[in-house]
């Protein structure tokens, strides 16, 4: 791609940007939040049109007006919301991708299909329903319908932010089967050990423009990446503090049973105390009941048996309003369903939570102040968006994250449940979010810290409870090791 340029009404989003990707490479595409990187892998993918530029594809100049276009030239993209239509089976889905034109042979698809699964190891029940997959299971659909298109150049942006460790070490292992046949992967990710493990060549964007091209990463360090990516040294370093001695119980949690959407137990038997000032970690492998759990907590999924209280008062089943009220926070696992509403602004996005109650001025809405207080959290979390009247579907993924942390943290919760808070986020804005809780922590707030990013978890909580099928199998002080709580995620009880 050759001095791409890409305006939108009120940002430049690639200035001339040139990058290049070898054949038989994994080339990582490094960068902060709104950088850029999906917007011009967009445009490789022919869904967006440049204001300038050129690309060649193995040496000549190609146009490329739609992803039908991409596709004829070999250029294939999964993205990072799965475009799969949830009823149909996995083949289905397939045949749907096919090239229309043809009659559809169902076995012919099959068996092509069972071919590519086999070369690249990416096993998958051809016959199961898109709804009843996992994330990870599904995002092993869209690539193999994209291998099915004979694809040249792979494009995945942020794959393993929906992955387990152990998912996506087998993702980088069927991306190097792919690159030993001569394809091509582009990597986008804001996980830094990826870019340094799993990568040949790193380009870095940064605001719209190249800060290095073709990085080897045997010849840089994770801190060489991010003086690349942030432009300046990283502030915070987490570093745990005692729990205060004696704090006030906040969130007691008895003898918890919640059933998942299919009806089955989620969560059996799970005890806990939370208490005032301190991080209590969550670790598990992702789908051993966590999701229901903190669904329960914050009054979206019914609980079965036990009880739920905060600042002792019983709101088992109670509905989240109820539950906001009394100083919880939510940080959600899916930003879309829970998170944010795309196609309202980024100031009432913001301000969702304080409806009626800071900004009314009698029926009506206090408008300057929405504005003012938007315009001070975008800055405060350095959120790019085009303004704060645009609709949030325009801003890039780890600024609709930002969004949700910033707003969340803005109605001074006593407590916070956070699920993944920096999946998605870029290396500054991660640490920024984790000084914040560390803020939060130390002005006598808890936060119940769900995430499957162990080192997250490890230099945060005060302590950690191990969850695996829906039990708390351990439970650890500050100081324990990464091995010791992995082992105990895997091998269970104490
Ligand atoms: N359709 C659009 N209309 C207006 N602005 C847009 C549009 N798409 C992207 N932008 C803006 O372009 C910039 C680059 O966005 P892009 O999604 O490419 O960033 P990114 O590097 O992928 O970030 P992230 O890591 O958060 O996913 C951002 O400022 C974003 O708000
Ligand atoms: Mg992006």
């Amino acid at each position: 791609m050759r001095g791409i340029v890409k305006r939108f009404p009120t940002v430049v989003a690639l200035d001339n940007v040139d990058f290049k990707v070898r054949k038989g490479e994994i080339h990582a595409l490094l960068g902060e939040n709104g950088a850029g990187k999906t917007t011009l892998m967009r445009i490789l993918y022919g869904m967006y049109k440049p204001d300038a530029g050129e690309i060649i594809v193995e040496g000549r100049r190609a146009s490329i007006g739609s992803p039908r276009d991409a596709l004829k030239m070999g250029i294939g993209m999964v993205h990072q919301h799965f475009m799969l239509v949830d009823k149909l089976t996995v083949l289905e889905n397939v045949a749907l991708f096919v090239e229309e034109g043809f009659r559809i042979s169902f076995n012919g698809i099959r068996s092509r299909m069972e071919e590519l699964s086999k070369t690249y190891g990416l096993k998958i029940d051809l016959n199961a329903k898109i709804w009843q997959l996992s994330a990870g299971e599904q995002q092993k659909v869209e690539i193999l319908k994209t291998l099915y298109r004979n694809v040249k150049l792979l494009i995945l942006d942020e794959p393993t932010s929906v992955l387990t460790p152990i998912e996506s070490e087998e993702l980088f292992k069927s991306l190097r089967r792919m690159v030993e046949t001569g394809k091509s992967i582009i990597l986008i990710t804001h996980r830094l050990n990826e870019a340094l493990t799993a990568s040949d060549s790193i380009t870095i964007l940064r605001k719209g423009k190249v800060v290095a091209a073709e990085v080897k990463p045997r010849e840089a360090s994770r801190l060489d990446l991010v003086n690349m990516i942030v432009g300046r040294p990283l502030e915070f370093k987490p570093r745990i503090n005692n729990a205060r001695k004696g704090g006030k119980p906040v969130l007691e949690v008895e003898r918890l049973r919640v059933l998942d959407d299919r009806g089955l137990i989620a969560v059996e038997d799970v005890s806990f105390v939370m208490k005032e000032g301190e991080i209590l970690g969550v670790a598990g492998v992702a789908g051993n009941g966590q999701r229901e759990l903190v669904e329960a907590l914050t009054g979206l999924r019914r609980v079965e048996k036990g009880t739920v209280k905060i600042m002792g008062m019983d709101v088992t089943n109670s509905p989240p309003k109820k539950i906001i009220r009394l100083g919880v926070a939510h940080i959600p696992e899916d930003r879309f369903r829970y998170g944010v509403a795309p196609d309202l602004s980024v100031a009432e996005n913001m301000i969702m939570k304080l409806y009626g109650e800071k900004f009314s001025r009698g029926i009506f809405m206090d408008a300057e102040a929405i504005q003012r207080e938007t315009e001070k959290l975008v800055q405060e979390f350095e959120i790019v968006a085009p303004s704060v009247n645009a609709p949030v579907s325009l801003l890039s993924g780890g600024n609709i994250q930002k969004l949700i942390v910033a707003r969340e943290l803005s109605i001074n919760p006593k407590i916070l449940v956070a699920s993944n808070p920096t999946s998605g986020l870029d290396v500054a804005s991660t640490n920024y979010v984790h000084w914040v809780f560390h803020r939060l922590r130390q002005a006598g707030g808890s936060v119940l810290l769900v995430s499957e990013d162990l080192e997250e978890v490890l230099a945060l909580s005060n302590r950690i409870l191990v969850m695996k099928e829906g039990k708390i199998v351990r439970e650890f002080g500050g100081g324990v090791s990464i091995s010791e709580v992995g082992l105990a995620m895997t091998a269970g009880a104490a």
